[in-house]
This record gives C-alpha cells, structure tokens and sequence, in this order.
C-alpha cells in the first residue's frame, strides 16, 4: 500500500471510531469459561471498552459454535443489553462444549470487532444422561468417624483422544487425581446443599491428562458435612452413613468413537490412606506413614486389600450441576510471631483470624505424634484460648513418617484461627516452617474503600476478612464452633455488602435454591440452609425474610431478572406464611430472635438495655417482605400480585400504627432498632416520621453516641439517620470507638468482626464462651453505609439495577479529608475518589460504557463547578439537572470525570 493509501484508511478509521470500541470480559451464567451449565438456555454477559465519553450499546451480534461450526447466530440486533442476554439458537447437547463470540456497536457509530473467543459446557441435561451409578466402599470402616475411603480404578485410552471430561459428585468431600495429577484446584467438592433435595456434581475437562494406553483415577472421600456431626447437637450422619461416588468420564477418540466409563462393580477401594479420621468441627487425623502416591498411578496393581466397590442403589433425582465458584486456597500467610506462652505452651500467630489450614514442615521421628490446635484469640494472660469454640476441637494430629522432611495439612476439614499451638515436636520451629492457607469460594474481588480514617480502613479489613471466612461455600455465621451453619439472619443482613466487596452472584443464586429447598410447604423458611436443625425450626422474623431480601439485594446489585422469577414462588409463600399466622393483620404468634445481641449492660438498674418487642420486629419484616414481594412483582409483570399485595401492605402498616404507635408518634419500644426498622420500612404515617427520626437521634445522644441495636437494627441505623438528615450523627456512631460501637473491636486489635460488641472487654477478659465467635460478619453490614454514603456510590433501584443507573452522592464530613471506592460492576469498573483541601473538593470518578451517572456534587455555588478545569457550561458530555441544597446535581454517561467545586459551609 501506498503511504498516501495508509494515511487515507488510517483517517478513515480514526473517522469510523474503529478500535476505539472493545468487547471483553465474556461471561455465561455470569461465569468465565464454565464446565457444566444446566440452565437452559444459559445467558451471556459482556463489557464494552472504550475511552471515548458516554458510550451505550445499540446493537449486538453473538455468534456461538460447535465443534468449530457456527451453530448460531443471533445477527446484529438493536439495544442494550449486555447483562445475561439469553442463548436463542438451537437446542444444546448435553455435555457439549461450545464456544462464542460478541461483537457491539455503540451510540457514536463505532464497531467492535468480534470478541476474543469464550467457552462454556453444558452440564447432563436429561436424567438419562447419566450412564454412571453411585458406588460405596467394600471396607467396613466407613463410618463417620473412620478414616477416607480410597476409590481407584484403571482404564484404557484406546487410541488418539479429542476430549475427555470428567462429571462427578460424591457423598462426602474429595479430592480426585488421573494419574496421579489433580483434577482440579477445587477442595471441599462437591460443596455443601441440601443434599436430600439437592446435590452439586462437578464437570472437568481432562483432555490433557488422559495418556495413551492404562490411566488411574484416584480418588479419596472424607466424611465432609455429609455425615460429620453438624449444629451443637451432635446431629452426625445426617444425610448418610456411607460416603460413596459418582463418576462418569466420556472420552472421545480422534476417530469419532465415544467411550464412557462409569462408576460400577470394576472399581476397587481401600481404607489403608493417611486421612485416618476427618471431621469437620473436631479436625483430622494423618498418618504421613502411610501417604503412599503411588496408588493414584497406573503402574499400581491392587492387592488384597483393596476390596471391590460395591453398586449402591441410590436415587440420581437430586442432581444439579454446580452453579457457584468452588472452594479454592487463596492467601498464604506465616507467623508473625512463634513464642512461648504463660503457660509454657508452642503458639504461632498468623496475625490475622482466617479460615482454613496450616501446612507445617516437619522433620522428625517416624510416628512421632504432633497435635495442632487452632485459636482465634489469647486470652487475657496471653494463653491459647479455646473455650469460645465450644465442642468443636478443631485439632489435626499428625504421625510423622520420619524420612527427613516432610509438608503436613489436612484435608477434609477447615478451622478459623489466627492462633495455632503445636505440640509433641521434637525439633525446633522456623517461620518458614508454618504457613496457615486461606479458603474461600472463588469470588471475584469487586469493591475497594479507604478512606482518611485509618481505624475506619481496619473496619474495612475486618469486613473483608469476616466475609472471606465465612463465605466458604454457603454464608455461614461463623468458621470456627461447633456451628459455621448457613444461618439466615446472619447472611440477609450482610449481603447487600457482601456484593460490594465480592462477586457473590453465584454464590448466592446457589444457596438461594437450598433457601427454597428447605423452605416448608407451608411458606415457613429455616433458621439455616442447609436446614440441619429439623423441620420445626423456622419462621423467625429477620431470618425467614432472606427468601425476599437477599433475591432482591442480588437484582439490585447485579440485574438478574432470573434471581427474582426463580425465587418469587418463595417470596411469595414466605410472605403468604405470615399472612397465614396473623390476625388482623398483625403477626403476632410463633418464635422469634428478635434483635439478636443487641445491647445489654450487665448491671442494668436503669433499664438501659436496649430490647425491642419481637412482634413489634416481627411486624416491621412482614411489612418489609410484602414490600420486596411487590418490588419484585413489578419487575416481572404480575400485575394481578401487585395490587393484592399493595392492599395487604397497606393493611399490615395502618395494623403497626394501631399496636405499636401512640399518637404522637411514640413507639412502644423506644429503641435505636423499633425506630430504625419502622422508618426504614416506612411503616409510620409520614406525619410523623420526622419526629421518629428526632427520637432515633435523641436515642443515640442519650447513649453518648453509641449504638444499642443488635443483628436487625445494625444494617439501617446509619441509612436511617442519613435519609432523615442526620448525616453527622451517623459518622459519630460510625467513629465511636468505645463499647459499644464499630471499631471498639478495632482498637482491641480485631482482624475479623465479631459476633458481640464486646466480645474481648477492656479489661481484655471475654463474653461467655457459649456465644462469643470472633468471625461473625453480621455487624459487618455496616460496609454498605460506607461504599454507599461515605464514598456515594449508589443507584436507581427504580430503574437501574445491576447500576445501569448509577447514582454518585458522597456524604462529605468535616471528620474525613478524602474516600476512595473502587466497584466492578456488571458493566465496568466504577469509582469514585474525592478528596477536600483549602475548601474546595476535587470528585474523580468513572463511569463504565453502557451505564449513566447523576451526581450530586456538593458545592457552594453552580459557577464554582469545574470538570478537568473548565466550566459546566462548555462540557457537552454533561447535562444539568438541578441545584437544590448546596447541592449541584449533573448527569453524564461512562468516562472519566474529573469535577471540583467550592465545598458549601
Ligand atoms: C448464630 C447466629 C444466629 C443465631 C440465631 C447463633 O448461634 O451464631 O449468628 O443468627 O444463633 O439467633
């Protein structure tokens, strides 16, 4: 080409935009790459790039693939959706992998080109799909407390292979090897649900690991939560007594031909392994002596101790395939300190609470006997501290094989420590010796916040950390006592921040259907998911209403329309099962937590323990629930629900009014949580909550600025107080940091937020034992308030969800000069970072293609508003809206904003 040519196509697409628009981060069922997708038609999500100012989509192209042909292409059609976009082409085929392109074209008349390719495989489809029975050992020691049974068996790859993969669940946890390599990073598969009802398999593509010729699959089961005791009752084997394993790998030749082998009589299993017990709350015990790999190899021939598998005719109806992250290690952390306790006993601190396991290197004696124990605290002496643990013993044993190093973890169980004491060593300890590995799901990181408080920025960590420990697999209260149950209350209230900090979509759409498994014919829903406590043990007001408020919480924080429809049938009998229990109106029966741990001085002559009436509580979620209910109806059209349920919302506030309000607007529990909750809900006739308001502030004052509220109240007290304009007082509670308040725990050094405002006391001693979890995230629900007022990022619930509509409103204080916040959103990156220097704020934000923005920018005058130092008037990217109370409120679409203003006095 001539140099006169190139510049010409060169100008030509500089003209058309080209390059300027990308597509990427392709999503299915808003995963990268899945294995294993049984919603049909599964959906596609996507992010435009560009760094060119308010661009949207205006049409998209997705073309899909199989086995390298174009299978389907929806052609260039107009809007703009990039969220969970529905698969439209022809049916798809079990198992079968396919690949997908997107391309976008955007509002300023640019293309992108087509996307890199994404993959996804769906999972079996049609319950004939399984050509695989369940298995059991042959040895007799499967029993909960026995050691992991070894399943292993030989086959043959017949000739050149294509594709190989892998579909597989078990009774139990495992960990699965072909030739002798791991299948996966996974740990604790197939994951924890409702078994009965519900039980994930696994799909791996093993295409490189399947060698010419004999192969060995090797896999080894421990008890997991199948059949480990669960809950303080000691409830063990309460989904079975006998692991066992499914298994179907599907290999196909170059040469077209298909061969499937099963779990069947064939496979040959064994007790002799290392893991000679392993049990979820108590620990494990590992015979290194016996850590044999080559068992997992093909050159391997089974002797007499390996007992044939025996076929076990088990139901294959409760099979679903995985729809959440796996469990996978994370961090890795070593002591910050190894010492000598007062007592004389081995202690190393990782200087953070987690959860997981300690990997030690050892060298030693053969059957030499070291004991590890896990703590979260010291106690006021500085002694290993394990009574808050109640019976979990939460100990590893280890025999040592005594041939110069060796590396030692468990691996069917997990603790929450920061502490561990190591006992019956014999040679010394290095820090490089000791790690403690983190486990979690595998969630994305999505939100960042910092601020200018560095005890706030602790607050942060913790609430982090709380969620990191707790979100390993389904939402538990805590990782550490003879509980880390999914208990509802704990996981509503947290979870609109938990969608700041990570990616919970999935991991909540999974549980959500364990929520609705468990749930009762009768509407009622249980106090844990997966429900371990018995039928009876449901309906608490705060917990129950998890059926509505964390679907809703998800198709806010990421537009999944699916999340709603799925759930609706238990919004709806959730909120019918009050309706069911009320009388005129008010629900006013049956057992309730009410506003667990809520503040209680010990000495209280003056009565200043902050209890609030249950059914007063009880009333306000039945009011919030319907709400939700109708919300949710709204967006899926159910106009017939809308109305029925308008009118029975209507009747269950003017009930609240009639039981708990005099009429000047007192209620009959004066408390931070009864006025929180009424407001929040919006249950007070608007006359009189202003004055509500003014008694929640009065409250707050008469207790010095602190807060009372327990689990119920804590996640609204500062939205509260900010939507009725005391913006100040909530930054005052939120900075308080003496008993009890938020960052008391911080300045006792918490790296984890804890169950109880006083958890540790000052004086360094403990609450009781019996209820004292220092990983509890539900106070932690106060990160929503932060990203949400403190940094301002916001959105149009009306019609925004997913923050298509995203709203930019800092709530500026004379306590904080700066906030950062950082959120990747189903469309983009978000951010927002201001700052306050010599009266004047400086706001940067982005905006991601395909969202808008309005902010609301606080500032003296219009004429004071900059954007990247020019005024208002000559940006045509941003529009004016309005200015009212010192506030200048603009719209834009995605790019980088760079605005200051004077700030008003
Ligand atoms: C759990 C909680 C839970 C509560 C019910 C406790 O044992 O740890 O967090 O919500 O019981 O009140």
């Amino acid at each position: 080409m001539k140099i006169f040519q190139i510049i010409i196509f060169t100008a030509f697409l500089c003209l058309k935009g080209f390059g300027q628009l990308k597509v990427g981060d392709l999503r299915c069922e808003n995963r990268t790459n899945p294995s294993g997708i049984d919603i049909n038609p599964p959906r596609f999500s996507w992010k435009l790039e560009s760094d060119r100012k308010n661009v949207k989509q205006t049409a998209y192209s997705i073309r899909v693939f199989s086995e390298d042909k174009i299978s389907w292409q929806s052609g260039k059609l107009p809007g703009s959706q990039s969220v969970f976009v529905p698969y439209k082409g022809p049916a798809l085929v079990s198992g079968a992998k396919y690949k997908w392109q997107v391309q976008v074209w955007d509002n300023q008349g640019n293309e992108s080109g087509w996307s890199p390719p994404s993959y996804w495989q769906m999972g079996l489809l049609h319950a004939g799909d399984w050509k695989a029975g369940w298995i059991e050992t042959g040895a007799a020691s499967d029993t909960v407390n026995g050691p992991a049974q070894r399943y292993r068996r030989d086959f043959q790859a017949k000739g050149k292979i294509r594709s190989a993969t892998i579909f597989m669940s078990a009774h139990g946890v495992y960990e699965a090897f072909l030739n002798g390599k791991p299948l996966s990073e996974n740990k604790f598969a197939p994951g924890w649900t409702s078994y009965g009802k519900r039980l994930q398999y696994q799909v791996y593509d093993v295409t490189s690991l399947v060698d010419r010729g004999t192969n060995a699959l090797a896999i080894t089961i421990g008890s997991g939560w199948y059949r480990t005791p669960l809950a303080w009752n000691n409830n063990r084997n309460l989904y079975g007594t006998k692991t066992g394993l499914l298994l179907q790998l599907v290999l196909e030749y170059s040469n077209g031909a298909r061969e499937i082998i099963v779990t069947d009589d064939q496979w040959k299993t064994s007790d002799a392994g290392p893991v000679r017990a392993s049990e979820i709350y108590n620990g494990e015990i590992f015979d290194d002596r016996l850590a044999d790999e080559d068992w997992k190899s093909s050159a391997f021939s089974a002797n007499a101790e390996w007992k044939p598998a025996v076929k076990a005719p088990i139901s294959m109806g409760n099979l679903v395939a995985t729809y959440n992250e796996p469990v996978r290690a994370h961090e890795i952390f070593h002591p910050v300190h190894i010492f000598k306790t007062p007592k004389g006993e081995l202690v190393a601190d990782f200087g953070q609470n987690l959860v997981g396991y300690e990997e030690l290197k050892l060298k030693g004696q053969a059957g030499e006997r070291i004991v590890v124990n896990h703590a979260e605290v010291l106690d006021k002496e500085g002694n290993f501290y394990t009574e808050n643990l109640r019976a979990a013993r939460s100990e590893n044993i280890y025999f040592l094989h005594g041939k110069g190093q060796e590396t030692l973890h468990p691996h069917f169980t997990f603790h929450g420590f920061r502490f561990i004491k190591i006992s019956g060593y014999s040679g010394d300890l290095k820090n490089d010796d000791l790690s403690a590995v983190v486990l979690h799901s595998d969630m994305d990181t999505t939100g960042f916040f910092s601020c200018s408080n560095p005890l706030l920025n602790q607050l942060q960590h913790n609430i982090r950390w709380g969620q990191k420990g707790n979100f390993l697999d389904v939402p538990t209260d805590c990782p550490q006592r003879d509980e880390r149950l999914g208990w509802t209350g704990d996981a509503q209230a947290f979870s609109a921040t938990a969608a700041f900090n990570m990616g919970v979509h999935n991991f909540f759409a999974k549980w959500l259907k364990d929520v609705s498994a468990d749930q009762g014919i009768d509407g009622m829903v249980p106090f844990v998911v997966p429900n371990v406590l018995g039928p009876q043990a449901g309906g608490s007001a705060g917990w129950a209403d998890v059926s509505t408020i964390i679907p809703w919480n998800m198709w806010l924080a990421y537009g999944d329309i699916k999340i709603l429809s799925d759930q609706y049938p238990g919004m709806k009998a959730w909120v019918e099962f009050m309706h069911k229990h009320s009388t005129d109106d008010l629900w006013n029966t049956g057992f309730h937590f009410g506003d667990w741990l809520f503040y209680r001085p010990f000495d209280d002559n003056d009565g200043r323990s902050a209890v609030t009436d249950k059914y007063l509580i009880a009333q306000c979620f039945y009011a919030h629930s319907t709400q939700l209910l109708i919300n949710a109806a709204g967006r899926l059209n159910k106009t017939d629900d809308i109305a029925y349920y308008t009118a029975l919302l209507n009747k269950i506030k003017a009930a609240f009014v009639r039981e708990y309000l005099t009429p000047s607007g007192r209620l009959v529990s004066g408390t931070q949580t009864a006025y929180t909750l009424a407001l929040q809900f919006d249950l007070l006739p608007e006359n009189l909550r202003e004055q509500a308001a003014r008694r929640l502030a009065e409250n707050i004052r008469d207790y010095n600025d602190h807060i009372t509220t327990g689990f119920l109240g804590t996640p609204y007290i500062c939205h509260v107080l900010s939507r009725y304009g005391y913006d100040s007082l909530a930054y005052r509670l939120l900075l308080q940091d003496t008993y009890p308040s938020w960052l008391y725990p911080v300045k006792m050094g918490a790296t984890t937020i804890w169950e109880r405002w006083d958890g540790q006391k000052p004086d360094s001693s403990f609450q009781t034992p019996s209820m004292n979890s220092f990983n509890h995230y539900a106070y932690g629900a106060i990160g929503d308030w932060m990203y949400r007022n403190i940094a301002g990022l916001q959105m149009d619930e009306q019609e925004g969800a997913g923050y298509k509509k995203i709203i930019i409103k800092p709530c500026l204080s004379e306590k904080l000069d700066y906030a950062d916040c950082s959120l990747e959103s189903v469309y983009g990156t978000i951010s927002v970072q201001w700052r306050k220097k010599d009266g004047k704020l400086n706001l940067l934000l982005r905006i991601p293609p395909n969202t808008t923005a309005k902010i609301y920018l606080p500032a003296m005058t219009l004429q004071s508003v900059m954007e990247n130092g020019r005024p208002l008037g000559e940006q045509k990217d941003i529009a004016l809206s309005e200015t009212k109370d010192k506030l200048v409120i603009l719209e834009t679409g995605s790019g980088v904003y760079q605005f200051s203003s004077d700030i008003p006095k």
